[in-house]
């Protein structure tokens, strides 16, 4: 655990049931001609970009809209983004939808006051000035977009997903509001929540963790692994749906300061690869993680399994216990749990770890991870 450490968040971050339905209120004291970021199909079919458009419009804000992002947004969508909000003379960003949209409004508002193009950003220049100004409000409980200060890409040409990463990209306001869930799948309640839960996990199980991460993460999945399986199963339900998106407000809190781990950065290989969903690809992955670092994080996952009601006794395998469980309760939500649930023929694993696609999260994993290890992992799920 890091004995220093700095925490940042958004500037201010409102929750609560109805709360979305005010955006205007928050923007118009930064902007006045906002790009709103939406995705392909659900903001607009649910009715919540008509609320925002016109809450938007209540307190005089010309808004101008960009919809169509697709799940795991590529370079060329967000130039696309740049290039429109640059013509339309917009101040501000107001990114609604999941982490999808979510990133990829942050990208645009991150890069427009510093070039044409995110390329040379996601290959590695340093952003110069901060960004335009942007509101998170995301429609899922999970991917934590709205607290972090990255924005995860992919160039799709190469089959490569890794973050743009900035002080600069973190929203000046995020705005949690639980009902714009309510309309959620099933499938997507579960893919995202799990997201979330996996997040928890490892930002308590972080080298970066600190006493404020850890306070986050463990309520975050005490609450989550109580609560999920209800909002899958009663979706309507608006009790189960706040908590969920309470949990998934604290993992984001928490793995936004100490980083997420090995389960995301194999999580980055495998999803544009075999175009497996970011959330299932985390829950699939994790105990086979867990499982690597069980030696060298006993007391850590010993916590965990403790936090979500586990009980093993004075000589338990906690590590394996809580990877068992884990298991379980992804499948108990609906999810897949191999990669061969995918169509994932087992000789492609061999060409998934490459160089290139090595990030920080699998570097700094407490237990050092060869290609080879991971290969071993990769198989172990298959
Ligand atoms: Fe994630």
């Amino acid at each position: 655990m890091e004995e220093s450490f700095v925490f940042r968040l958004p500037q201010e971050i409102y929750f609560g049931p109805g709360e979305g339905r005010r955006v205007g209120e928050h923007l118009g004291r930064f902007g006045k001609r906002p790009l709103v970021v939406v995705g392909q199909r659900f903001a607009r079919e649910s009715g919540i970009l008509e609320d925002v458009l016109g809450s938007l419009a209540r307190h005089g804000l010309e808004a101008v809209v960009f919809s169509g992002v697709p799940p795991e947004p590529t370079l060329e969508v967000v130039d696309e983004g740049i290039r429109m909000a640059r013509e339309a003379r917009c101040d501000s960003v107001v990114a609604l939808g999941g982490g999808s949209v979510l990133d990829c409004g942050k990208a645009i508002a991150g890069v427009l006051p510093n070039g044409e193009s995110v390329v040379p950003y996601f290959e590695g220049a340093p952003l110069a000035r901060p960004g335009l100004p942007w509101i998170a409000l995301p429609t899922t409980a999970g991917t934590g977009s709205e607290m972090t200060n990255n924005a995860v890409l992919t160039d799709a040409t190469r089959k490569l997903k890794k973050s743009l990463r900035s002080p600069f990209l973190v929203a000046r306001v995020a705005i949690i509001d639980p009902t714009f869930t309510h309309s959620l799948s099933p499938y997507h309640t579960a893919a995202s929540g799990v997201d979330a839960l996996v997040q928890a996990i490892e930002a308590y199980t972080s080298p970066r963790a600190n006493v404020v991460t850890d306070v986050l993460a463990l309520e975050a999945m005490r609450l989550l692994w109580e609560y999920l399986p209800q909002a899958v199963r009663e979706g309507e339900n608006a009790f189960f749906r706040k908590q969920v998106a309470k949990g998934s407000m604290l993992s984001a809190m928490a793995f936004a300061n100490a980083s997420s781990g090995a389960c995301h950065g194999l999580a980055h290989m495998v999803g544009p690869e075999f175009a497996i969903p970011h959330g299932e690809a985390c829950g699939l992955l994790l105990p086979p993680v867990i499982r690597f670092n069980k030696e060298v994080l006993k007391e850590r996952y010993r916590d965990v399994a403790l936090c979500v009601g586990l009980q093993g006794g004075e000589r338990e395998d906690w590590g394996e216990l809580l990877a068992r469980a884990f298991e379980d309760f992804v499948r108990g939500v609906g999810l897949r749990t191999r990669l061969r649930d995918f169509g994932v023929p087992r000789e492609a694993l061999g060409g998934v770890v490459r160089e290139e696609r090595i990030g920080r999260s699998i570097l700094e994993n407490p237990r050092p991870m060869t290609p080879e290890d991971l290969r071993t992992l990769l198989e172990e799920v298959w």
